[in-house]
């Protein structure tokens, strides 16, 4: 594993500042912790205001059309930021930008800057040179390189952290770009990983994500071969991390093994985002997910069988092309059926280089939206009931930082992941707190302290 040295000239003594905007998934934002870490290298800090930014760097989500669309319009406002200061560089990362690259520049030439999902270790380099000549820099890898470098972190807060430990995805659902934005599968190994986790507990961490498009595929390609199971026990031996969280799990390769390790690990939390995307059979088909409803059934019996208090949530396409009204409603009676306690859900949107895109059969919009909002109904009346028998009960809860709703409120995470608000000072964020639940709603719960500070 090589680390990046910067060069002296790199290390530049001035100052400068770089506003980081990031769309997507948490895996992006987990990269603009990385791309924050890599420029301050050469001497950037982060700015929170944009127009005093040297450097403004929009990370980008390509998943949905709508996802893409608000990426130029982000960079049309930036346009005319960089008009009242002309020596302003924006660069566009993410899985927009590695798809497009060059194109990005042709359509929105005052963008400086194009960087791809395979070469964010680049960046450094990248601005230097654009920061040098001013003319466009556009580098896009197709895949990552042979040795992953090591890349240096500047985290969004100092208790709860996200670690990449697997990058890309071999499936090939019609659906779905990430494969060709984010490459094929690779693990990092558990000896780096558990180092990089220890020196968090060290710095007074108390929660770790670890995050992958396919985080159930964990460890597949590593020699010796291991499971997420494995090194969720693993990350469970370090005393300071108090909660070990895993996003996203496919439901094929979530085996009983990987649920016992989560049973098994007092640390690992017992929630599982384990996405279905429809209730169809013939649409899963279509969709080349590789499993039916039944076997998304057993799966779910299989956690619930072994972790009885485990929470359960899942991401719903609707509209898929050619998906019959009948079928649309085999996903709601499966929400109601498996009783997820949350969901995303999304109109099926026609991607680049992916097979369903050029399909006939195309869902009409209008329609794709009136299954969406029936869905949402139902999705959010099951996550109600689901919620309400939380009422009366003490939750354990991380607390994340404040409400976005009411100054005074804050808001933390239960170990299944229910998002609850409470009155409190500002000093428990970061911390662990007991709350009893008053009031339920389909998103999140209320409730008031009644132990502050539990470690
Ligand atoms: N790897 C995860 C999901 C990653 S993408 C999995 O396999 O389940 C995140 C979510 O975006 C998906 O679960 C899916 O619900 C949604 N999504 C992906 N492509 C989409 C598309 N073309 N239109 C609408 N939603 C899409
Ligand atoms: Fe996309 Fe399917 Fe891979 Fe998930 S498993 S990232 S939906 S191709
Ligand atoms: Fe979006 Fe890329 Fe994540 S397409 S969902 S940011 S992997």
């Amino acid at each position: 594993m090589q680390t990046l040295q910067p060069t002296d000239e790199m290390k530049k003594t001035d100052t400068k500042s770089v506003f980081v905007h990031t769309f997507g998934c948490q895996m992006n934002k987990a990269d603009s912790e990385n791309m924050l870490g890599l420029l301050n290298e050469i001497g950037y800090t982060e700015t929170f205001d944009q127009k005093d930014a040297d450097l403004m760097i929009l990370n980008t989500c390509a998943i949905r059309e709508g996802a893409e669309d608000k990426v130029y319009s982000w960079l049309g406002a930036w346009n005319k930021i960089k008009k009242k200061r002309p020596g302003t560089l924006i660069a566009v990362g993410g899985c927009v930008a590695q798809d497009e690259g060059q194109k990005l520049v042709e359509r929105a030439p005052y963008v400086d800057i194009v960087f791809g999902t395979h070469n964010l270790f680049r960046l450094p380099e990248l601005v230097m040179q654009a920061q040098e000549t001013r003319k466009h820099v556009v580098e896009v890898f197709t895949e990552l390189p042979e040795d992953l470098p090591e890349l240096p972190v500047i985290r969004q807060n100092d208790f709860s952290a996200w670690v990449n430990v697997i990058y890309g995805c071999d499936y090939n659902c019609t659906y779905c770009i990430v494969p060709y934005v984010r490459g094929r599968e690779r693990s990092r190994t558990p000896a780096e990983l558990l180092k990089d986790i220890r020196e968090l507990g060290d710095a007074g961490y108390k929660e770790v994500t670890l995050l992958g498009q396919n985080v159930t595929a964990y460890g597949h390609d590593l020699d010796p071969k291991i499971h997420l199971g494995n090194l969720i026990e693993m990350v469970g031996e370090v005393e300071q991390i108090k909660r070990i969280r895993f996003l996203t799990g496919h439901p094929r390769d979530l085996t009983a093994d990987i649920i016992e390790s989560v049973k098994r690990t007092p640390t690992a939390c017992e929630y599982f985002h384990i996405p279905v995307q429809s209730g169809d059979d013939r649409t899963l088909r279509r969709m080349a997910r590789g499993y039916t409803t039944d076997f998304y059934r057993r799966q779910v019996d299989e956690i619930r069988s072994r972790i009885p208090s485990a929470s359960l949530t899942s991401d719903l396409i609707v509209g898929f092309p050619g998906e019959t009204e009948e079928e649309f409603l085999n996903t709601v009676r499966l929400v109601e059926e498996l009783a997820f306690d949350s969901c995303n859900t999304a109109a099926y949107s026609p991607r680049p280089h992916t097979p369903s895109k050029s399909w006939g059969e195309q869902v009409p919009e209008d329609i794709k939206f009136e299954r969406l909002r029936l869905l949402n109904t139902v999705v959010s009346e099951v996550s109600h009931r689901i919620n309400k028998r939380l009422l009366g009960q003490t939750l354990e809860l991380l607390v994340e930082g404040v409400s976005q709703r009411v100054e005074t409120r804050l808001t933390g995470r239960t170990r299944t992941n229910k998002l609850v608000n409470f009155e409190g000072s500002k000093d428990l964020i970061g911390k662990f707190v007991n709350v009893k639940v008053e009031a339920a709603n389909p998103w999140a719960l209320r409730g008031t302290l009644t132990t502050g500070d539990t470690n």
